[in-house]
């Protein structure tokens, strides 16, 4: 059966996609519409932290393991942006006993080796936790990574616990 295509148009939608419909119409009877969606580009011009995260044992070549990410500054907590990329934040205990990042527990300890400027101030439940902990350490899920506005490269060893 032959078939014509006709393209009827773009429209946009509220969620920021744009819609096109194209109509297919046979020479005699039924028609079939085909949908197709892009993405704004409006959303990828904002800016990025990198996050380096090493971790907490070495490998075999006597180096810790790298993991990169990536995350839209001011966004995402960094508890959210390990557990979104798998990697481990927790050492034993806490992956029992984690309050979930309630701020509650204390065993989502991280310690920033670069980047602590892109990073927000230590809460008030950090500074109750860390009263004898190394300035460098964080509660992840306490940590926002970037404010919205800046960018760069934060370095986070992981369960920097196991080192000291
Ligand atoms: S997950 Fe409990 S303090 Fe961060």
């Amino acid at each position: 059966m032959a078939l014509s295509a006709l393209n009827v148009g773009i429209f946009p939608l509220g969620n920021g996609y744009k819609q096109q419909i194209s109509v297919l119409t046979p020479k005699r009877s039924c028609f079939s519409v085909s949908l197709a969606a892009e993405p704004k580009e409006s959303s990828s011009k904002r800016p990025e932290i990198e996050l380096e995260f090493l971790g907490p044992k070495l490998d075999g070549d006597g180096k810790y393991p790298v993991n990169r990410a990536k995350s839209i500054s001011g966004e995402k907590l960094l508890r959210n942006i390990m557990l979104d990329n798998k990697l481990e934040l927790y050492a034993t205990y806490g992956k029992v006993m984690n309050c979930g990042g309630g701020g509650s527990c204390g065993t989502c300890i991280v310690e920033i080796l670069e980047g602590q400027d892109l990073l927000n101030e230590r809460t008030n439940t950090e500074l109750r936790h860390f009263k004898k902990k190394p300035e460098s350490w964080r509660l992840a899920c306490q940590t926002i990574v970037g404010n919205k506005e800046n960018s760069g490269k934060v370095v986070v060893q992981r369960i920097p616990q196991w080192r000291k």
